[in-house]
């Protein structure tokens, strides 16, 4: 069993057996959350880029918790100097198999700068596959890109995508993204936590189940979806 639960913004877990990853926690000053960054016991954090409401309380939660983060190597680099133990870099296009399956590094079109305006390598998504060939596409903060089309191949069963535009994609473009990815679940995600990315994710529901195959998702904070 495989659940993926939001947490508001683009923050995410997905729970899977007995493994639990915590995707880009942003729990401090998110308006959207309804949990707090004590609440979470993840076994490993994935940071998709530096920017504070993706990189948040990783710091925090991997010290607390012993958690492995996975992310860019200057992403690493800068948390490992504030005292994290354990962490694996990646980058663009590497992939490296965990014990609960693989992680991939892909693309997008975006930016990486940390917090104290440190350099944070190239923004990021993850195509996760565990073990069971199940898979997790999350593709960060990104514009839409041609290179999606390249996800198509793999089936993917999940994509997480951001609709809030302005900084990322909008509804738009993301629809334009499930066409290329062809994904069996769409969850929208990165939309109302602030009012400059305010969307009817229900409106964006309606339009990829007309318009593709895939079935779209659409999460309450702390709501879950298992496949
Ligand atoms: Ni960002
Ligand atoms: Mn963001």
């Amino acid at each position: 069993m495989t659940k993926v639960i939001w947490h508001g913004h683009l923050t995410f877990s997905v729970e899977h057996d007995d493994v639990t990853l915590l995707i880009d926690p942003f729990f401090d000053g998110n308006p959207a959350a309804k949990i707090s960054k004590d609440d979470v016991t993840p076994h490993y954090i994935l940071v998709s880029h530096g920017h504070a409401d993706h990189i948040g309380d990783a710091a925090y939660i991997a010290k607390k918790t012993g958690a492995t983060v996975i992310s860019n190597f200057e992403i690493v680099t800068w948390l490992q100097n504030q005292g994290v133990q354990n962490a694996h870099p990646l980058h663009i296009g590497g992939s490296y198999r965990f014990p609960f399956g693989r992680v991939k590094m892909t693309i997008a079109h975006h930016g990486s700068g940390l917090p104290d305006g440190s350099y944070g390598g190239n923004p990021g998504g993850f195509l996760i596959t565990f073990n069971n060939g199940k898979k997790v596409y999350f593709a960060g903060d990104t514009a839409l890109t041609y290179d999606m089309t390249l996800l198509a191949d793999e089936q993917v069963d999940v994509a997480i995508l951001p609709i809030g535009d302005n900084f990322t994609m909008g509804p738009e473009d993301a629809l334009k993204a499930v066409k290329f990815i062809r994904p069996r679940v769409v969850i929208p995600a990165h939309y109302n936590t602030w009012p400059l990315i305010e969307q009817d994710p229900h409106a964006f529901k309606a339009r990829v189940e007309a318009e593709t195959d895939a079935r779209c998702v659409v999460l309450e904070v702390e709501g879950s979806y298992e496949f």
